[in-house]
């Protein structure tokens, strides 16, 4: 993610049983929201983590914010939610956000502002490892977002919400995109994409990158979930 006119060399990612990652090349513009959307095994957490750095066998340069992914610089600019809540169990809510925070050097009053922005102010005494699903992986959104990030890389954060929590949680995202962030959100639910200004579609080892309405009107689709069904050529 860089300078839209900066033209990005070529990555590859290459694991013992595949290449995942064939000759990716894209550039994402800052202040939007960009869906990573592709099948289940496709290499969606893969590219997150090339994205955050914490990937190994990468081959090419991978470039965020101006900085080589993954760089010291870079770690309260860009954070990271993984797919498996990362949450530390034996802790209340309010600790964990407490360890990260004092990591941070943040104030308590933004401990506060994130757990209720995600409705967890009423679990905050709560021990994670009593929290339903749902609720721990709002737990690891709410660390990803304390220190203001710049880039905030979220994978699948809405699996396991209701739907009600899941409009909640695109509101929350589009407000932070109007407050500046950038935001990268794979799903495997192709609704989602239609909140997104941008698409990256990966299969086989293909990355395509483009726009919600370059991706509509090149397949003629009305829905992002025809269009994905059209890209992939099925
Ligand atoms: N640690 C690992 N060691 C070896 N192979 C792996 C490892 N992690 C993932 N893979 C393989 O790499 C490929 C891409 O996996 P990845 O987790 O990136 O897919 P994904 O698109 O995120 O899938 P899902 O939608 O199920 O989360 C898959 O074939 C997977 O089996
Ligand atoms: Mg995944």
């Amino acid at each position: 993610m860089q300078d839209s006119r900066n033209q990005n060399p070529a990555v590859v990612m290459d694991r013992a049983s595949a290449r995942i990652i064939d000759n990716a090349s894209f550039t994402i513009p800052r202040g939007s929201i960009t869906a990573l959307v592709g099948p289940s095994g496709s290499g969606k957490t893969t590219l997150m983590r090339m994205i955050v750095g914490t990937q190994a066998n990468v081959r090419g340069e991978v470039r965020v914010l101006g900085q080589r992914a993954g760089h010291p610089d870079l770690r309260s600019r860009v954070t990271y939610a993984t797919q498996a809540a990362s949450v530390f169990e034996d802790l209340t809510v309010r600790e964990n956000l407490d360890y990260i925070r004092n990591i941070y050097r943040l104030p308590s009053t933004r401990r506060d502002e994130i757990l209720e922005r995600l409705e967890l102010q009423n679990h905050a005494n709560t021990i994670c490892g009593r929290l339903s699903g749902g609720q721990r992986s709002r737990v690891s959104l709410a660390i990803a977002l304390l220190p203001h990030p710049e880039l905030v890389v979220l994978d699948e954060p809405t699996v396991g919400l209701d739907p009600l929590l899941r409009r909640s949680l695109w509101e929350l995202f589009h407000e932070l995109v109007a407050d500046g962030a950038s935001l990268i959100v794979s799903s495997h639910i192709l609704d989602e994409a239609d909140e997104c200004e941008h698409v990256l579609f990966i299969d086989e080892g293909r990355v395509k990158h483009a726009t919600r309405n370059e991706v509509l009107a090149s397949t003629g689709a009305d829905s992002m979930e025809d269009a994905f069904l059209a890209v992939m050529g099925r």
